[in-house]
């Protein structure tokens, strides 16, 4: 563990012990709700939720981004691995769309710095998609719907980089709020006494040095195993699980990710990047034994889970549209800012 990893988890412990139940509206929360608003366009928006469903982005045509990101389950996939063109096998988990737009990097090892260079990217993958961009471009321009709206909205028509804006303009207006947004605003109410212990315990057991900001995490990059060798007591040790290694070639970031949001938790198994926890009672065990290097009553670990279900919210498709008559404020570029800031 580095000293800024000890530093992270001192600050992590301090403020579970110096936090209260009258924090819910303190500025100081670790945590932070979501945006009120998002100040996106809503035409980009239905334009990008079109394009989300359709399997033209794929070369033979049965992909979409919503083969892989289920509503259904937090918009994550409930297979432990995704499947993409040709039957291929995804190297990890595929998480959460939802709130994706905050988080200050994409993807488990932080390679893709935005959404949009990540489905830049992913259309191209020969593992996802398979296409080329000028196929998608061309089948998409064939399309006289889709081609009249990107024709009224861009004024170069259909072209990658607008089909990438769309894709990601509609990304960023899933956003989720739940309860516990309600709670960090005030309303004390909005969770049950027990939810209210379990972000206590959440916060005094250290969780929060890791997950915390706007997303409950998805701002930092944290080392998997900080208290003891996660790949090695699992008998795997991929590619994919080496993490930023991957991307820096740094020895210090073997086994390095994107600490994850845990918005939705409750409802996106299997977790880790591996999708090696089935539920989320074991993958809290496993955060206690490897991240903290200790253990806790089965009541604390209760709940927690508990309180980690608060973060179950809902799409509000308005929160994307701008104050009328008003210019948009960029709702969402300062929170991610601000996640950004928190970011050590
Ligand atoms: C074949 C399955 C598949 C398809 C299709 C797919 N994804 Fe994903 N998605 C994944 C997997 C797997 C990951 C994790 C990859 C990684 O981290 O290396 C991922 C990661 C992401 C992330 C990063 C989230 C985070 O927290 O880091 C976003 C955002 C995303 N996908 C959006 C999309 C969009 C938008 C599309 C359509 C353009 C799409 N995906 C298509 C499987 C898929
Ligand atoms: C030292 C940093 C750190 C601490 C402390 C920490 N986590 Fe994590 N957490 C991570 C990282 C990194 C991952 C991603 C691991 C992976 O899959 O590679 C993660 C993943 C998770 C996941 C799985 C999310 C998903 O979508 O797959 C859950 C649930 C979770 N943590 C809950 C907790 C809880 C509860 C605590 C406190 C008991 C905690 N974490 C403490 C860094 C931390």
């Amino acid at each position: 563990m580095t000293f800024r990893q000890l530093a992270a988890l001192a600050v992590g412990i301090a403020l579970g012990v110096c936090a209260g139940a009258a924090a819910a509206a303190n500025a100081d929360e670790p945590l932070r709700p979501l945006p009120e608003r998002l100040g996106l366009d809503h035409r980009k928006v239905e334009l990008g939720s079109l394009l989300f469903v359709d399997k033209r982005l794929s070369a033979d045509g049965t992909i979409a981004c919503s083969s892989c990101h289920d509503f259904a389950n937090g918009g994550a996939d409930p297979r432990p691995r995704s499947i993409g063109i040709h039957g291929a096998a995804s190297a990890v988990n595929a998480p959460s769309v939802f709130n994706s737009g905050l988080n200050f990097r994409e993807l488990w090892n932080g390679s893709a710095p935005s959404l949009e260079a990540f489905v830049t990217g992913v259309v191209q993958n020969p593992k996802v998609f398979g296409s080329k961009w000028s196929d998608v471009v061309l089948k998409i321009s064939r399309d006289p719907d889709l081609d009249a709206r990107f024709a009224a909205l861009y004024g170069d028509g259909v072209t990658r980089d607008n089909i990438v804006d769309a894709l990601a303009t509609y990304t960023r207006s899933l956003v989720t709020p739940s309860r516990f947004d309600r709670y960090l605003r005030g309303d004390t109410r909005a969770i049950t006494a027990e939810e209210a212990q379990g972000y206590e315990r959440f916060k005094s057991y250290g969780c929060i040095a890791c997950h915390q900001g706007v997303n409950v995490g998805g701002n930092m990059y944290q080392k998997f195993g900080v208290m003891g060798d996660y790949f090695r007591d699992h008998g795997h040790d991929t590619p994919a699980d080496q993490g930023r290694y991957a991307v820096t070639g740094r020895d210090s970031d073997r086994h390095v990710f994107k600490v994850p949001s845990l918005r939705n938790v409750a409802l996106t198994a299997p977790y880790f990047h591996d999708g090696s926890a089935p539920t989320l009672e074991a993958a809290v065990g496993v955060m206690f034994r490897y991240q903290l290097g200790r253990t806790a009553p089965p009541a604390d670990m209760a709940l927690i889970v508990q309180f980690l279900k608060t973060l179950t919210g809902e799409r509000q498709p308005e929160l994307a549209k701008a104050a009328p008559g008003k210019p948009a404020p960029s709702a969402v570029a300062s929170a991610a800012e601000a996640a950004g800031r928190s970011a050590q």
